[in-house]
Formats: C-alpha cells, structure tokens, sequence
C-alpha cells in the first residue's frame, strides 16, 4: 500500500481539490463512496457550529473517511482542528500560511496533514515544520496562485519527489487517466483534482461555471492578479483584464452568479473537460 493511501484511508489516492468556500456534502460524500478521498473547503469558515454542520452532513451520506481544507490565515484553525479531531477526522489539507503552529498541534491530536505549495523552497520548510505529505501544485492549476516565477505540474513533481521525503500530491492540469497515470509516473503517490470536479453533477457551482469549463479552450484561462497573489479563472465573454478584482468577492461572483464580479476560476485543464459528469464517472474514468 502507499503510504499516502495509508493516511488516506481511501481506495483510491484521488483527493478532492477544496474551493473556497464552495461545499456539498452530497459531493464530498459522492467522492468518498466512489473511492477517492472527499473534503470540506473550509478555508473561508467563520465558526466552529459551521464546521460541525457540515461535519455532520457528511457523515449522514457516508460512512467512508474524508477530509478538510483549511486556509492557515484564519485565526480560527486551531478551533476548526480540535473539532475535526474530535469527529475523528484523521487526515486535512492545509494551505496559504505557514504549516509551523499548526502542525505540533495536529500531531497531538493524532491527525495528519498535506500541505499545498506551489514551489520547491516552500515544500522543503514546509516539511521541516512537520507536514506528512505534499500537495504540490503546478502553474496550469486552478486557484490562487504566487506572483512569483511558477514551474508546470510536470516539472514541479518530479523536483519536489525528488527532494523531499513524504508523499507527494501532484495538483494542477489533471482531469482524467491520462493526467492520472503521468502524474504516479512523475512519483507522485497520488492527485488533487479541482477543475474537473467543479464540472461534475454533484458540485454545489451553478451550471453556468460548470459551462464555462465545458466551453473552454486551450487560450481560456488566465491570471488576475489579487493584490500579493494571483488565481487562475476563466476569460468569460465579457470578462475585463484591466479591472481590479476582490478575493473577498470570490464567493459572491460564484454562486450569484456574477461573473462581472468575480470570474469563474478554474486551469488550464479546462480545454480537455468537454462533458458534466458524476464524480463516480470521473474517478471510474481516471482510475481505469
Ligand atoms: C475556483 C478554485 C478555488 C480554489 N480554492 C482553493 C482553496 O480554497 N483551498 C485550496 O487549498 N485550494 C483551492 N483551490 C485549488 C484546488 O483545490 C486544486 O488544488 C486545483 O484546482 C488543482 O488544479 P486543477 O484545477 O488543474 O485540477 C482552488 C481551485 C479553484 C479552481
């Protein structure tokens, strides 16, 4: 067994990529039951009732393990981690901030975590301050991303594998068994899908998102930048480069929608998602 699947606890390395705030339980316990490993976005969670709401949720559909993102700049992570804990969560994804304090914390408490980076430098201290596992993500990803000089999946995966010593998560570009099987063929031990799973039946995204990731092509997608950050979205129709967006307006562009907003995020992988489809259909797809 690899070792990733071992703090999994899924049948299949296939983990379910968070979006901002953007949750159903229905699909994180979609994911689960057809073998990969479902989890809560809770990066954008303002109170631990929240958390154990969703927590529940989750668990009336299925009885498989899942997980929980959370973003380390929201104060509350300590809280949202003692909670998860106590559900009996064992493993969680977190990014955007330091792995530092949080880890001794989830080490106590008997918990794993992957950490997402986007570079070299970052998985290797991220490892130093305790993080079992790495999602590493690559420029074509979906989401925010660095202002700073980014590398492709293809090159990211192999330079991190090859320099650090806990299993690495490739993130970014992957949306079928093609991307699947480069991605353990790159000595990744397993995948975060995002884009692919926001197109599928049972993401909480208004179609008119899931379209626009259908509709896309190889010249759709692009960088906003977002102050000290940048995310990847797709070029809507009437999408304008030369605006200011707001993250903080994120989640209303989303689900409104209001892609004037806020545009609808999403990778490069886009142009080779050409059908909505159940997650079961996807991970059937992607493992076959
Ligand atoms: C719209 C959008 C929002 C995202 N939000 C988060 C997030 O809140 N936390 C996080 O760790 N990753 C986030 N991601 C990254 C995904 O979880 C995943 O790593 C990424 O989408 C993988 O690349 P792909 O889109 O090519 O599959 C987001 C991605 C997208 C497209």
């Amino acid at each position: 067994m690899n070792e990733l699947l071992d703090m999994l606890g899924s049948k299949y390395p296939i983990i379910q990529g968070p979006i901002g705030a953007l949750n159903s339980a229905k699909q994180v316990a979609a994911v689960a039951e057809a073998g990969g490993f479902g989890m809560l976005a809770l990066g954008f969670v303002g109170n631990v009732d929240e958390v154990k709401r969703m927590v529940d949720e989750v668990k009336e559909l299925t009885s498989k393990p899942f997980g929980a993102n959370i973003m380390l700049l929201n104060p509350l992570c300590p809280e949202i981690v003692k909670v998860l804990a106590d559900y009996g969560i064992k493993t969680i994804a977190t990014s955007t901030g330091s792995p530092k304090k949080i880890y001794p914390l989830m080490h106590d408490l008997g918990m794993k975590g992957m950490h997402s980076v986007l570079s070299l430098h970052h998985a290797v201290r991220a490892v130093e301050s305790g993080a079992d596992a790495l999602v590493v993500s690559g420029s074509e990803a979906g989401g925010l991303r660095s202002t700073g000089i980014e590398l492709s999946t293809m090159v990211l995966v192999p330079l991190v594998v090859e320099n650090v010593d806990v299993p690495v998560v490739a993130a970014g570009g992957i949306a079928d068994s093609r991307g699947y099987r480069a991605a353990l063929a790159l000595g990744a031990q397993g995948v975060e899908i995002g884009t692919r799973f926001i197109a599928s039946e049972e993401s909480p995204a208004p179609r008119e998102w899931k379209e626009m990731i259908v509709k896309a092509g190889d010249g759709s997608t692009t960088l906003i930048s977002l102050g000290n950050m940048m995310m990847r979205v797709i070029m809507h129709p009437t999408f304008d480069a030369s605006k200011n967006y707001n993250l903080l307006e994120a989640m209303e562009g989303w689900t409104a929608p209001n892609f004037d907003l806020f545009p609808p995020g999403g990778g490069q992988v886009s142009a080779l998602i050409k059908e909505i489809k159940p997650v079961k259909e996807i991970i059937e797809e992607m493992v076959s």
